[in-house]
């Protein structure tokens, strides 16, 4: 099989998008150094959950449409290479493009006129042009007329990747005359409508949405931490802000985290106006474990040797993802504090205790991840009869129902008609 597009970075979303691109039927060759990752897909299996991909996954390998390899330069032997590597920050509050620097290296050689390149991943503004230019510096391409370069960001969130790949409109920024026509032809047959601007206004938009959401989720995390200075009820005081009022609309509190979230703010921050602003978003949303540990200490007393009860690691709902999850951070903290932490998680890959086991004489129970399986009254009322007497539960998600941050479990249990 001679590749169409190649994928370099399998991850959770150049895998989706590889097994994708082969159903709408182009030969697809998937890059990826990682050998764990390879040998899954050899042997046919998904390396990760994403609802839907394994049957897309299985059609593709039954049509001989998916090849794998872990050697970046065999990508050129397509006519597009799309880019789907990661792209973290260092601490300086800079973007970390080395994998993208290594695999450019390695197909500088190999690059011919025609070729088509798309940065998938997300990036700092500037970094396409920056590619464009480095294509030009190192070869002598005129990027636009010889080959071409497009930046595509990949906008869909985990676990949504197969309901939102053909409906959600997909931006495409090119470089010069002819790239963005290229790139929206490559990525036209998923199905989702094109919408063509330049490169920065693409990069622009795609790490705006986070922060928008990043900063959205900061508002009701910091009204959080005031309502306990004020000894007032944040759920209480949210249903008032948006009751019947037509400019409210505040999000409720919770862990904000994941790899984006966390980091695509700081591609802003690089050379910001307001330099600060986003990183005090951060701040707040970094600080909701310490916020959490902070009040267990002020119910409970000190930690030290009690029984604390981690329900959920991944970073998010029903996902199994837990890189970046603020759940770790809230573990490392309860650590420090020579608490006894158990933790359960009924999604993720990683081995954990039984939601029974979790609770069983708990000090004290804390719903880090909402996921759906504990939006349910039996959890609270499992916890009121089998976790210590006067277990405290802390739901900063009101994954329970009770609407209360901090609570004793039998009274919320109580409140909530849960008691067994
Ligand atoms: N995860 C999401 O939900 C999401 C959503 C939108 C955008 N993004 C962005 O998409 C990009 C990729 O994210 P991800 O979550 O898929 O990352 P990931 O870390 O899961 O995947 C990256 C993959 O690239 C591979 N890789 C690294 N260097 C390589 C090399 N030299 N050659 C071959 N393979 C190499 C890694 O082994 C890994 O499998 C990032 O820029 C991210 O910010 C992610």
């Amino acid at each position: 099989m001679s590749p169409e597009v190649a994928v370099i970075g399998l991850g959770r979303v150049g895998l989706p998008l590889a097994v994708c691109f082969a159903d709408a039927g182009l030969a697809v060759l998937g890059v990826d150094k990682d050998a764990d990752r390879l040998a899954a897909l050899r042997d046919g299996r998904m390396p990760f959950k994403e609802p839907g991909t394994d049957e897309v996954l299985a059609r593709g390998l039954a049509a001989g449409r998916l090849a794998w390899t872990e050697r970046a330069a065999e990508a050129a032997a397509a006519d597009a290479i799309v880019l789907t590597l990661g792209t973290p920050t260092f601490s300086h509050i800079e973007i970390d493009m080395s994998d993208i620097r290594t695999v450019l290296d390695a197909l500088l050689p190999h690059l011919r006129e025609g070729h088509l390149l798309v940065l998938r991943s997300t990036v700092a503004p500037g970094t396409t042009e920056f590619v464009a230019g480095y294509l030009e510096k190192h070869r002598g391409f005129t990027v636009g007329e010889d080959v071409f370069v497009a930046h595509v960001p990949e906008r869909i969130a985990a676990d949504r990747f197969m309901a939102e790949i053909g409906t959600l409109p997909c931006i495409v920024g090119g470089v010069g005359e002819g790239s963005g026509e290229r790139a929206a032809r490559l990525f036209e047959v998923l199905g989702a409508p094109v919408v063509a601007t330049s490169p920065v206004q693409a990069e622009l938009a795609k790490i705006w949405a986070n922060i928008l959401r990043y900063a959205t989720f900061a508002l009701p995390n910091l009204l959080m931490m005031d309502c306990e200075r004020y000894d007032a009820n944040v759920f209480e005081v949210i249903d008032l802000i948006n009751r019947d009022y037509p400019r409210g609309g505040i999000a409720r509190p919770g862990f904000t985290a994941g790899t984006c979230l966390r980091k695509d703010f700081a591609f802003s921050e690089e050379r910001s106006n307001a330099p600060g602003m986003l990183l005090a978003v951060s701040r707040v949303n970094e600080s909701v474990p310490l916020f959490l540990v902070e009040g267990m200490r002020r119910r409970l007393g000190s930690l030290r040797e009690r029984k604390v009860a981690v329900l959920g690691l991944a970073f998010k709902r029903d996902t199994d993802d837990e890189r970046d999850s603020l759940s770790h951070k809230l573990i490392r903290l309860l650590e420090r504090e020579l608490a006894d932490v158990a933790v359960h998680d009924p999604v993720v890959a990683t081995p954990t205790a039984s939601f029974s086991e979790a609770i069983a004489g708990a000090d004290a129970v804390v719903v880090a991840t909402d996921h759906s399986e504990y939006a349910n009254p039996d959890g609270l009322a499992a916890i009121a009869a089998e976790a210590a007497p006067d277990c405290l539960v802390v739901d900063p998600w009101n994954a329970f129902g009770a609407a209360q941050v901090f609570g004793y479990a039998s009274e919320l249990a109580a409140l909530t008609g849960a008691a067994r």
